[in-house]
């Protein structure tokens, strides 16, 4: 049926009423209907636009949820990089700041743009002739992801742009967070679901825009306030930050009402008590206070140092601090078999989360700090680290409160504790567990770090499981994981037959895995991923790694001695060396590690390449690096000067690109057939 004219009017009128309303509601903070009244003008309009699917626009306020999409999200480069914030945590280093700034622009007194720091995570948002394009995570701040389908979910993210003033191109940026209240009703609904509680708002707020359904995206309670631009083309921004905040709102995007502007370090200090002050009332988490020279020539003049802007500093507020009591003192032991004594604590709330343990470090924290079971201590949170215990409250002591000794034995495994001696004969704080694979609080922890992301990545592996797997002794080592059945599997708790298949296919998956991951998996003392990395391009085979020398390890770039002794202790021991043999016996593999090697002869001179989706065996870095080695290039994305895009599986949008630009195409097989030439 065709629309009538009456019906395209409308549904215009519907949604432009809606599109009023929402402004007033999220940008001007002053609805005049309520959420009932909006919610039928809502349903009005979907009824007409189902009965009229042609008239439906991207823009339509009905419109914000799409469809799932089928894959990861893709890259997005930012050609304005999203920078980072140099920060000050007293008013020494605003002083500094400031007289920075006045030096470099030989002025006497600064007019600076004042305004919250949001405890959230920063989002791009493109807007092309007023309409939303694409909305970006800021990633490493050069390459994001490409969150748009989610960023539309936001109903204070405007679809379109009001008014008609703004430049053609206009790349605003913004903060995304969630609410305390928001937080309260979203833990409330996990609590009523028995679902694992949100840590705090931040975490929560990040793991929403990431989620790879928009539905979900779309149930969590985002909510953003603008506060910088990118790319901007066809078209002026007003001449200081707080103008440009001001036509932001003009045009329809929410900024923080707490923006102003502030004079010399006075001004900013004033500014900085006035907001500490009001903190705890704001109805969003702060962590400190955002100064930015207002206007935008000087901030031209002032440039860029590294990653961050030289004309803005954010000044912190002091972590977050709160007493409580000690109700016991546990240790734990982890994968290497360190021994980090825990304060078990009577819950309380610090920074936004109830925390009920603190990490007392190690032994010597503990005499240090003098601290006893039942004594009353200051708990400190900053940022996202393990809470820690601050200091003791000693007044509030009681009478005969025990001292706390530190355990000679492991209390898993009752193996001897020791504090090993480095090279410069200190003795270390840690103290470790010398029960090694015998210790089963080790062989978990050293399972979990096997299974986890950046090691094998075995997906559904989770910490639960692999604690029942060796509870039941159903797995002794990691290689064990390679021989388990859907029987063992499908009979431990809460573990559906469905997961125990899709767990097993994971852990299948993961036999094709590199040498570098394979010997980070291994969980040995020191040897993170880039010195893993490092060994396993030095000595190329298993065979070369179990027979190592402290002389060949240490003339490796970054060994050191300690590095050393942690690998030639870890190939000492028998059941370690066993385990490796094992694995390798069960299947796990990985390409020869001499396809990497830097001395090859330079056949790919000049070519340049794109890759994209998943491939098998190798990872995406490999595959670089031996295209790197053989003198070709690797770039982001497609263009026509692109020779090869090398396409995985799942491949993102790169792999359409190419197809519409003509571009070579190759998979995996035709990638090592290159690469081996
Ligand atoms: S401006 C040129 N303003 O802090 C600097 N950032 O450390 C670009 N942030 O990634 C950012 N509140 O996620 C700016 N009022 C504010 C902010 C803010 C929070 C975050 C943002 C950024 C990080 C930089």
């Amino acid at each position: 049926m065709a629309a009538s004219k009456k019906i395209k009017t409308e549904i215009a009128k519907l949604r432009a009423s809606l599109d009023d309303h929402s402004y007033r509601y999220h940008v001007l903070d002053d609805p005049q209907i309520t959420d009932a009244a909006y919610d039928r003008l809502m349903r009005e309009l979907e009824a007409l636009e189902a009965d009229h699917p042609d008239l439906v626009t991207p823009q339509s306020p009905t419109q914000r949820v799409g469809a799932k999409p089928d894959g990861p999200f893709d890259e997005v480069r930012h050609e304005v990089p999203m920078l980072s914030l140099s920060n000050a945590f007293d008013e020494e280093g605003v002083a500094d700041f400031d007289r920075r700034v006045r030096e470099t622009l030989e002025i006497e007194n600064v007019q600076y743009a004042v305004e919250p720091k949001l405890d959230g995570l920063a989002l791009s948002l493109l807007y092309v002739d007023g309409v939303l394009e694409r909305g970006a995570t800021r990633g490493d701040g050069v390459t994001g992801e490409d969150v748009t389908l989610n960023a539309r979910t936001i109903r204070s993210v405007p679809l379109q742009l009001r008014g008609k003033d703004f430049p053609s191109v206009l790349e605003v940026r913004g903060e995304v967070f969630i609410s305390r209240a928001g937080f309260a009703a979203l833990n409330e609904g996990q609590r009523k679901l028995d679902e694992k509680l949100y840590v705090n708002p931040r975490n929560a707020a990040a793991g929403s825009l990431r989620q790879i359904d928009p539905a979900e995206t779309a149930k969590r309670p985002l909510e953003i306030f603008c506060y910088a631009t990118g790319r901007v083309e066809g078209g002026k921004l007003p001449d200081s930050h707080a103008a440009t905040l001001k036509a932001f709102q003009k045009w329809g995007l929410r900024v923080c009402p707490e923006s102003t502007t502030a004079k010399g370090v006075k001004g900013l200090m004033k500014a900085y008590a006035s907001l500490g002050d009001r903190r705890d009332d704001l109805p969003y988490e702060i962590d400190g206070i955002v100064y930015k020279v207002d206007s935008r020539r000087r901030q031209e003049n002032l440039g860029t140092i590294s990653r961050a802007p030289r004309w803005a500093l954010a000044h912190k507020f002091p972590a977050q601090e709160e007493s409580t009591r000690i109700e016991s003192i546990e240790v734990q032991v982890g994968r290497t078999g360190a021994i980090t004594p825990v304060a078990r604590l009577d819950p309380v709330f610090v920074g936004g989360v109830t925390v009920s343990n603190a990490t007392l470090h190690n032994r010597d924290e503990i005499e240090r700090l003098d601290v006893r079971v039942g004594d009353t201590v200051v708990i400190r949170r900053a940022g996202d680290v393990i809470p820690e215990v601050v200091s003791v409250v000693k007044a509030d002591r009681k009478k005969g409160a025990r001292k706390f000794k530190f355990p000679a034995k492991c209390p898993v495994c009752k193996s001897p504790v020791e504090f090993p001696v480095n090279e410069k004969d200190e003795a270390s704080v840690v103290g470790y567990c010398t029960g090694g694979v015998t210790c089963e609080a080790q062989r978990k922890e050293g399972i979990k770090h096997f299974a986890s992301r950046r090691a094998m990545d075995i997906e559904g592996l989770g910490d639960k499981i692999v604690e029942q797997l060796v509870d039941g002794e159903h797995i002794k080592t990691a290689a064990d994981l390679y021989i388990l059945d859907l029987e063992t599997l499908s009979g431990l708790d809460r573990m559906a037959e469905k997961s125990a298949r899709n767990v097993l296919k994971a852990i299948d998956k993961s036999r094709d895995t590199t040498f570098g991951r394979f010997l980070f998996s291994l969980g040995i003392r020191n040897v993170g991923e880039t010195t893993a990395e490092t060994i396993a391009s030095q000595l190329g085979t298993v065979e070369a790694f179990k027979a190592v020398t402290a002389e060949v390890l240490e003339a490796m770039p970054d060994v050191g001695p300690v590095v050393a002794a942690s690998v030639l202790s870890f190939v000492g021991s028998k059941p370690n060396v066993k385990m490796i043999d094992e694995l390798v016996k069960r299947g796990v593999t990985w390409p020869d590690v001499g396809m990497l090697d830097a001395d090859v002869e330079k056949t790919l001179d000049g070519k340049t390449f794109v890759l994209t989706g998943t491939l098998t065996g190798m990872s995406r870095d490999d595959a670089k690096k031996a295209l790197v080695a053989r003198g070709a290039k690797v770039t982001g994305s497609v263009s026509k000067k692109t020779d090869f895009v090398v396409v995985g599986a799942d491949p993102g949008s790169k792999a359409t690109k190419a197809e519409d630009l003509g571009v070579a195409i190759l998979d995996q097989a035709a990638l090592e057939a290159l690469i081996e030439s």
